[in-house]
């Protein structure tokens, strides 16, 4: 008889709680995953109940408020607090954004945070993201060129505006651990925030290698298994929109 097991250390637990007092207006719980590969224990969700007047607006505050004030063990990354770094990635309540640019006004009742969906966990909110970028650095993400100008490559402006909505990319990676397709084929498909930063390089008028670059995605995982589930474009936290990128290659797949 087939038997279904659920892996090892999947079950979340319910964690520790911490309820501080004081402005009832201003009191928001935050439920928030920890796991630590060394105790080896199941995965918890600790509960904190903090003044929300004392930490700062954003997701980021109060998570810096816990671990400055609370628990210095809990484990996340983060650098820029501007929305600009993309490391503060993760999942809050139920979509994968910022926490820096994540206020928690905007969200209504407790509020569950968790680290980046289907990745494997470092240590609490901090997920192991070496494939994602080994597969980032696979589509060589700099401008390639043969000539060597003896002046700097000037671009026209209509050239150039072909790079918005593709450079503001953070590399967060909200987009791809938010997408079915990655989850199912993460070892052979690319995901939507690698593809985007590909087509970044395509569109580049500086760039000589537009034909290697779409050859190098000539395979039916890379590219092709996209299918347009949108997931991507409707959680990237910078508002771009991978979706289009992604169409605007096999679009030009068709043509080469
Ligand atoms: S496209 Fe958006 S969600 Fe995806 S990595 Fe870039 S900034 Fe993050
Ligand atoms: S800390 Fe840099 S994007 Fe949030």
């Amino acid at each position: 008889m087939v038997q279904f097991r659920l892996p090892k250390h999947s079950q979340i637990q319910k964690g520790k709680v911490f309820k501080q007092s004081g402005d009832a207006l201003s009191m928001r719980t935050f439920y928030i995953y920890r796991w630590n590969a060394e105790d080896g224990k199941n995965p918890q969700m600790d509960e904190f109940t903090i003044d929300i007047k004392k930490s700062g607006p954003m997701v980021l505050d109060a998570l810096l408020y816990i671990k400055n004030t609370i628990d210095s063990t809990l484990t996340f990354r983060r650098s820029c607090r501007e929305g600009v770094c993309g490391s503060c990635a993760m999942n809050v309540d139920g979509t994968n954004t910022l926490a820096c640019t994540k206020h928690v006004d905007d969200i209504s009742g407790p509020i569950r945070i968790t680290p980046l969906p289907h990745m494997e966990v470092v240590k609490d909110l901090v997920p192991d993201l070496r494939h994602a970028f080994n597969q980032y650095a696979s589509i060589k993400p700099w401008v390639q060129n043969n000539d060597a100008p003896k002046r700097e490559r000037k671009q026209s402006q209509e050239e150039r505006a072909k790079l918005d909505g593709l450079w503001e990319c953070v590399l967060c990676f909200s987009c791809t651990t938010g997408c079915p397709s990655y989850w199912w084929n993460s070892d052979k498909y690319l995901g939507p925030a690698t593809l985007l930063q590909a087509y970044r390089f395509i569109a580049d008028s500086r760039d000589t290698k537009t034909k290697e670059r779409l050859n190098a995605l000539e395979d039916p995982f890379s590219l092709y298994r996209c299918h347009s589930i949108m997931n991507c474009t409707n959680t990237c936290p910078k508002r771009l929109n991978p979706a289009k990128a992604i169409g605007n290659i096999k679009k030009m797949m068709v043509e080469k």
